[in-house]
């Protein structure tokens, strides 16, 4: 077993497994080479040999102990016939959402489509260098992926004022969502993915009164579906207030928190596994504040089984030194 999973499986409290979200990305100079050669992300995401081996840049110059696969939570929408382009300083822009093109997408031309997402898993699992590491497939939460295919491009700080008008759609959408993440997710883990991390960026955004209909009902058919094919689940509600409700309710096999809730609470009100937690920002000051910070996490946790991790992507502007820093600092815990 890795140590990512006897943290999660055997809960153990000992180790101080890492991986850092959004760890293949543009921090690195060898993804940014591939990418300068590779405009169209989409393509890149869909390209097996490439994908893999963005995948495992990180796990090459960290060690990390987790390699999670380099794809978007919006190949979701783009196998649904949507389409997503990523436009430089603009993020993702998706097309118009057409429910009845939608309705009609058949399971076998979705997995075909998004095929070589699940071989890039495959290549990753079997090469050498993620032998006693654990392969993350991924997800976005049906709210956050609602979140895009109707507002089309990311809502910042705030959704359009009439996002919630059309029940009806939002209600398709949802049921939509639910069987074709399902689907993604069962072909990830039978390409082998080890784990599935749920990711609900936006949850933040819902007031309270608002969450069992749209993050709670929905997470929870995804994450009682995983746990039926034996597999362990990682959520990450990021920006939601009750973290305790949230995991009494959904019941996930580890929490991933983020930048802005207390760790000490987090630490005396929940019993199941944590991961992250520290602001991505740390990674940007000193190596004084980084051991300072980083220890702080590692400190509270110490008697709890604990992945570290960031509350939230690692910046681009990260300076390798500092990533390694963090590393280091991690393993001689
Ligand atoms: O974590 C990893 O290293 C694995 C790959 C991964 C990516 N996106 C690659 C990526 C994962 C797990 C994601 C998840 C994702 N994608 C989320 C959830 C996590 C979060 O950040 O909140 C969301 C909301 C998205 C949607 C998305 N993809 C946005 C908003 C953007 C543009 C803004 C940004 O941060 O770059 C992307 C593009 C994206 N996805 C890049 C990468 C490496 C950057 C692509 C580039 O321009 O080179």
């Amino acid at each position: 077993m890795s140590p990512i999973e006897e943290v999660i499986i055997s809960k153990k409290s000992n180790i101080n497994p890492i991986w850092i979200m959004r760890q293949a990305g543009r921090y690195l100079p060898e993804f940014r080479d591939i990418r300068k050669k590779n405009p169209d992300f989409i393509k890149l995401c869909l390209n097996k040999k490439l994908s893999s081996e963005i995948t495992l840049q990180p796990i090459k110059r960290f060690d990390f102990d987790a390699a999670i696969i380099f794809s978007d939570i919006l190949m979701l929408p783009y196998g649904l016939d949507q389409s997503v382009e990523f436009k430089k300083n603009l993020g993702p822009i998706l097309g118009n959402l057409e429910l009845e093109k939608i309705l009609r997408i058949e399971e076998t031309d979705f997995v075909e489509k998004l095929s070589p997402v699940y071989e890039s898993i495959e290549l990753v699992r079997n090469s050498q260098l993620t032998k006693n590491k654990a392969t993350i497939g991924f997800v976005g939460a049906p709210w956050t992926l609602l979140v895009y295919m109707i507002n089309k491009k990311s809502p910042k700080l705030s959704l359009n004022s009439n996002f919630f008008e059309n029940k009806y759609l939002i209600d398709k959408v949802l049921k939509i969502l639910d069987k074709f993440l399902k689907i993604h997710i069962k072909n990830q883990i039978n390409s082998g993915a080890q784990i599935i991390q749920i990711f609900d960026s936006w949850a933040g955004l819902l007031k309270e009164k608002d969450l069992s209909y749209y993050v709670y009902d929905p997470t929870l058919s995804l994450v009682n579906y995983i746990k039926t094919l034996r597999i362990p689940v990682i959520c990450f509600p990021r920006g939601i207030r009750n973290y305790k409700n949230y995991c009494e309710t959904i019941k996930p096999d580890t929490i991933c928190i983020d930048y802005e809730v207390d760790p000490v609470k987090i630490s005396k009100e929940i019993k199941i596994p944590v991961q992250g937690g520290m602001d991505p920002k740390v990674l940007l000051s000193s190596k004084e504040n980084i051991k300072k910070q980083t220890m702080k996490y590692l400190d509270i946790f110490k008697d709890h089984p604990y992945i570290f991790n960031l509350g939230h992507g690692v910046l681009p502007e990260t300076d390798l030194n500092m990533m390694d820093y963090l590393v280091k600092t991690v393993k001689d815990y």
